[in-house]
């Protein structure tokens, strides 16, 4: 019989002293504990919360070579009365469970990624920051274990979630070049899964984009490099005239649960939506004939931020993130539902208590 319990092990060194939370840097600083879980023998076991440290880990570790390693982010914060609030957590437990599926990885129940989600922050409650915007990102993240280097499915996993301080991820509006040579994911591939992979594909594009003066990488399709897809950290928005457009996640776009609260946000509103294919050619276009009104991205890490330039092929579109009326409005929504200064019709927040 597996022992599904939680067992809960407190760190009696807590470094909740040494953080500065009016000047948080985005993922270096780390809470005291951690969820761990271990999976052999076809099951999940040996729940625990224990102090943050390292782990030990066998050199021919399997995911270190060929790469089943999939994760999350998610944030917990605080409303006003100081209660720690998750949002939307049963999604990313399904989320990650879409992810394990298509990367040959054992699903994790999700009441037990719940409860884990739960209990830990319960536990780091006092490491979330007060300020409206920042929040304390969870990590969950599954990898294979295996000590074995043939190219096969893991037959050893290790659950993880741990937690940072953060404040915003990207602090100023951005610049993005949509690449028509390297890709994000290609139909059939592994875009929609939040695996390791997908990010360290992303790296050198993104290095040869930051030399020419680009923050980001704007990802337009394999096929044809012209259907805009995602910008890798975030999902992307363009307001044309006095409609949202969003491209449809299918298949080679992250479901971003951002992006989708954004919709739901969007719709109540009144506002109108098409969510659709739409070309690199499209946008520049309605970059230049002024009928691009603003650009902005969606991700649990970024929230809300601001596309102030895109470049592609040589031609460079301006925008005036100052004058943008619908992200800040979406910023402020979701910012405002996460403090409970905005009320949260949707049901999306969860209090943990
Ligand atoms: C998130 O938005 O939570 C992400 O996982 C993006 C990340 C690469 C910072």
């Amino acid at each position: 019989m597996i022992d599904t319990s939680l067992k809960i092990i407190k760190n009696t060194n807590s470094k909740l002293h040494e953080l500065d939370f009016d000047n948080i840097p985005f993922g270096r600083a780390f809470s005291d504990h951690m969820y761990v879980a271990d999976y052999k023998d076809g099951a999940w076991g040996d729940m625990r919360i224990e102090p943050f440290g390292n782990f030990s880990v066998h050199p021919a570790n399997i995911a270190w070579h060929y790469g089943q390693s999939i994760f999350e982010g998610m944030k917990a914060t605080k409303a006003i009365d100081g209660t720690p609030m998750l949002f939307r957590p049963e999604m990313h437990a399904k989320r990650i469970n879409t992810s394990a599926r298509r990367m040959c990885m054992p699903e994790f129940p999700e009441d037990a990624f719940l409860e884990a989600v739960y209990e830990l922050v319960k536990l780091e409650q006092a490491w979330i920051p007060k300020k409206e915007g920042s929040a304390l990102y969870l990590r969950p993240y599954m990898v294979a274990m295996d000590e074995f280097i043939g190219v096969q499915v893991a037959k050893t996993y290790k659950f993880v979630i741990f937690c940072c301080p953060v404040g915003p991820y990207y602090s100023k509006a951005v610049k993005l070049k949509a690449d028509d040579k390297f890709i994000r994911a290609a139909e059939g591939g592994t875009g929609e899964a939040k695996a390791a992979g997908n990010y360290a594909g992303s790296l050198y594009p993104a290095q040869i984009a930051k030399q020419e003066g680009y923050d980001q990488i704007m990802w337009l399709d394999a096929v044809n490099h012209k259907r805009i897809q995602e910008v890798g950290t975030m999902n992307i928005f363009f307001v044309i005239n006095d409609t949202i457009v969003t491209p449809p996640t299918s298949g080679t776009i992250l479901k971003g649960i951002t992006r989708d609260s954004a919709l739901t946000i969007f719709e109540q509103k009144g506002y109108n939506i098409e969510v659709r294919d739409l070309t690199i050619d499209e946008v520049m276009k309605a970059g230049h004939d002024g009928s691009l009104k603003e650009v902005f991205g969606t991700g649990t890490a970024a929230v809300v931020a601001n596309v102030k330039e895109i470049g592609y092929q040589g031609d460079t579109i301006t925008l005036n993130p100052e004058s943008y009326t619908v992200s800040p409005f979406l910023k402020d929504t979701i910012n405002g539902i996460r403090s409970t200064r905005i009320e949260d019709v949707n049901g999306w927040t969860v209090k943990v208590v």
